[in-house]
């Protein structure tokens, strides 16, 4: 990703060790400010508070944290705890549950002296696939809007996306957004719906924002109108990320995605899901049933923050006074609504044997279609 001319990735390591430090996208679009994560706390702060978010960028930042708790302190004790403190920071995204547990497991063997380097080169290691991974979901994804594209010769593709699956939510690339980086960077004319995924608003604030900053044509709208835009021809397919994807294909991502896909079904709108192999929960089955769906604070949803005329920034009560609110964070859409994942390791169909064929390994001992 480039902001104003510079390279950047979401998550490095500070220059003086120790330390992380990440853009705080709880400023974006209006400020980009970088902030240093120097303890467990301040790392399960900025998960929790959502300074980073995005289901692979979760990982990438718990795994550092748990490289700074090694720094802290490398004993089994401290080990424990601070996997416990950023476990607990979000529910839904099982990225966290697998970035935390390939730390624990490789540091577990080793004595406490060996831990904190090794921490920290495990946690590069999370950040380096993460890219990579990134980077072939966006190869796997660019061929479907190219099919597209060839079907319409001199016209746009036209591509809706929900919610924020792109740079920001992961390390480099993103998942739902890498196809559309890549086709524009290959000369297709793409051009992209964004809902504006209330009540954080990560499409309004976010998706613009990275997609104007790669040259990609946008348009921000409010979650309601994807349906109208369906029915009326306007889109061609869509693509959005996902926080939990089950082994039979069931997809949990931000709130609203669900609503979408139904509206894609109807109007024969192909509905894509971009992820990478971390995003995949082999232990369930039933996404509906089985997701944790996080509750985010309601003042998310009664409040607005913005910026001023004046430059500043503020926030601003939109609800009735008293008037309870209810901030469901997630949702699941069920596989048969789904047309297909775009995989690391391409394209598949939403079921069970769809993911199985190409991640035959993990399969093998995860809950099969005919299982409870
Ligand atoms: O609450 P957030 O902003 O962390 O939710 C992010 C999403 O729902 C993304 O679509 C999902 O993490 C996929 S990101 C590659």
């Amino acid at each position: 990703m480039r902001i104003d001319g510079k390279a950047y990735r979401t998550i490095w390591e500070a220059q003086d060790g120790g330390a992380v430090e990440v853009i705080d996208q709880t400023l974006l679009p209006h400020r980009f400010a970088v902030r240093r994560l120097d303890s467990t706390a301040a790392v399960a702060d900025a998960i929790s508070s959502m300074v980073v978010r995005g289901a692979p960028l979760i990982g990438a930042t718990a795994a550092y944290g748990l490289a700074i708790a090694m720094t802290e302190d490398a004993s089994d004790r401290h080990l424990a705890t601070a996997y416990d403190t950023l476990y607990r920071t979000r529910p839904t995204a099982v990225n966290l549950r697998w970035a935390l547990d390939r730390l624990r497991s490789g540091l577990g063997g080793l004595a406490p002296s060996q831990r904190p380097a090794a921490a920290w080169a495990m946690a590069a290691e999370i950040c380096e696939d993460d890219v990579e991974t990134c980077r072939r979901i966006g190869e796997a994804g660019a061929g479907l809007i190219e099919a597209v594209a060839a079907r319409k010769p001199g016209e746009t593709v036209q591509v809706l996306t929900h919610c924020n699956a792109g740079w920001l939510a992961t390390v480099d690339w993103g998942t739902a957004l890498a196809p559309i980086y890549m086709a524009h960077d290959r000369g297709v004319k793409v051009h992209v719906w964004v809902d504006e995924t209330r009540p954080r608003n990560q499409g309004a604030s976010l998706t613009a924002f990275e997609l104007g900053a790669h040259g990609v044509a946008h348009t921000v709208i409010a979650d309601n109108v994807g349906g109208h835009l369906m029915q009326h021809g306007k889109v061609d397919l869509c693509i959005v990320g996902t926080d939990r994807t089950t082994s039979r294909g069931d997809v949990c991502n931000k709130i609203g995605t669900y609503l979408k896909a139904l509206a894609a079904h109807a109007n024969a709108v192909p509905f894509y899901v971009a992820l990478p192999h971390s995003t995949i929960d082999w232990t369930l089955r039933d996404g509906v049933r089985e997701i944790p769906i996080e509750e985010r604070d309601a003042t998310e949803l009664t409040h607005m923050t913005g910026r001023l005329p004046d430059g500043s920034l503020a926030t601003v009560e939109i609800v009735a006074p008293g008037s309870p609110a209810a901030n469901f964070a997630f949702d699941v859409t069920p596989a048969h609504l789904v047309t297909a994942l775009i995989t690391d390791r391409g394209v598949c169909a939403a079921s069970f044997e769809g993911l199985a064929s190409l991640f035959p390994d993990e399969a093998r001992g995860a809950h099969g279609p005919g299982e409870s």
